[in-house]
């Protein structure tokens, strides 16, 4: 593996949670492996758990790191031939080959603007890094995929399933804010890519893009689409075909222990208590919410142990 940019980039999937899991269980194993190697991650969006697991995981494999919070550096250009005289001060051309002077691997973080539904799907800040860098780059979340998270997804379901293919149901579920399609778009694909039941509800309006969900079932009938679910994975995201809308906030979406039964409850954080899943659930058993964002220390060591081995 030459770069983590999509979950597609992993080769055998199954293979990489077995070795995530085990890695788990033993997370010093390789801990000399990225011995004189540095991982930079660029920012341009806030983080948590991308920020702090990442360089968990690079640290536990012996790598330095640097982390740079990109919007308190000069303004980038990312277009060719502007005529540079107004806000943008350098260009990614010169910013992503001096970077990559000071790195072994650059992980970044650019969400998109969720106003030019083709400007992001260009994933031109995370194209121009993996264009102009002359190191490998990681995907810590950008305009239409958060293959980290899915990874961690993946290997959450894989530990907590008690069947050979679980009902895996991934519900939209309300925020007054209008949030990204990414983390829901890589869970998908990633779960194409398991043995699962898997299917999708979400409000009319609220589908996904086609390109994404491909002929996985999609029911408007939430409750109907959680039947029997053994693992209900909750996220909500703006509309895609009105791009970037908030179309509504239907509260009846919201995730409530009437719903989840006895299905374990996901959700990759941040989240809104009491208006994306309501405090009853978030309190139980049900919720495996905290084992699933620690799996993200295991999943990034996983993608910097692949990427160190073949530097
Ligand atoms: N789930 C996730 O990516 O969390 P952060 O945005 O806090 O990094």
């Amino acid at each position: 593996m030459k770069k983590f940019t999509t979950i597609h980039d992993i080769e055998n999937l199954s293979k990489t949670i077995q070795e995530a899991i085990a890695l788990k269980a033993n997370p010093f194993q390789y801990d000399t492996l990225g011995k004189h190697k540095t991982l930079v991650l660029l920012f341009f969006n806030s983080s948590l758990r991308t920020r702090l697991s990442t360089e968990k995981a690079a640290k536990k494999l012996g790598m330095d790191v640097m982390i740079l919070n990109i919007n308190n550096t000069w303004n980038l250009e990312f277009k060719d031939g502007t005529i540079m005289n107004l806000q943008t001060a350098e260009h990614v051309k010169e910013a992503a080959q001096v970077i990559s002077q000071y790195a072994d691997i650059i992980a970044v973080r650019a969400f998109p603007n969720l106003k030019n539904k083709e400007e992001d799907a260009s994933e031109y800040v995370l194209k121009s890094f993996m264009k102009y860098a002359t190191v490998p780059i990681v995907n810590m979340e950008s305009a239409t995929a958060h293959p980290l998270q899915a990874l961690t997804d993946a290997i959450t379901i894989t530990e907590t399933a008690t069947k050979k293919r679980p009902k895996v149901v991934l519900t939209w579920a309300p925020h007054p804010k209008a949030l990204p399609h990414a983390v829901a778009n890589s869970f998908v694909k990633t779960m194409q890519a398991l043995d699962v039941d898997f299917s999708i509800t979400n409000p009319e309006g609220y589908d996904l893009s086609l390109d994404i969900t491909k002929n996985t079932p999609i029911s408007h009938d939430q409750e109907e689409a959680l039947k029997n679910a053994d693992i209900v994975y909750v996220k909500n995201w703006s509309s895609y075909n009105q791009y970037g809308q908030v179309l509504h906030q239907d509260p009846n979406w919201m995730i409530t222990q009437e719903k989840i039964g006895s299905a374990s409850c996901m959700h990759c954080l941040p989240v809104r208590r009491n208006v994306v899943i309501e405090d009853a659930v978030l309190d139980s058993e049900n919720s495996i919410v905290i084992q699933q964002a620690n799996n993200r220390t295991f999943a990034a060591q996983i993608v910097l142990k692949t990427l160190l081995e073949h530097l």
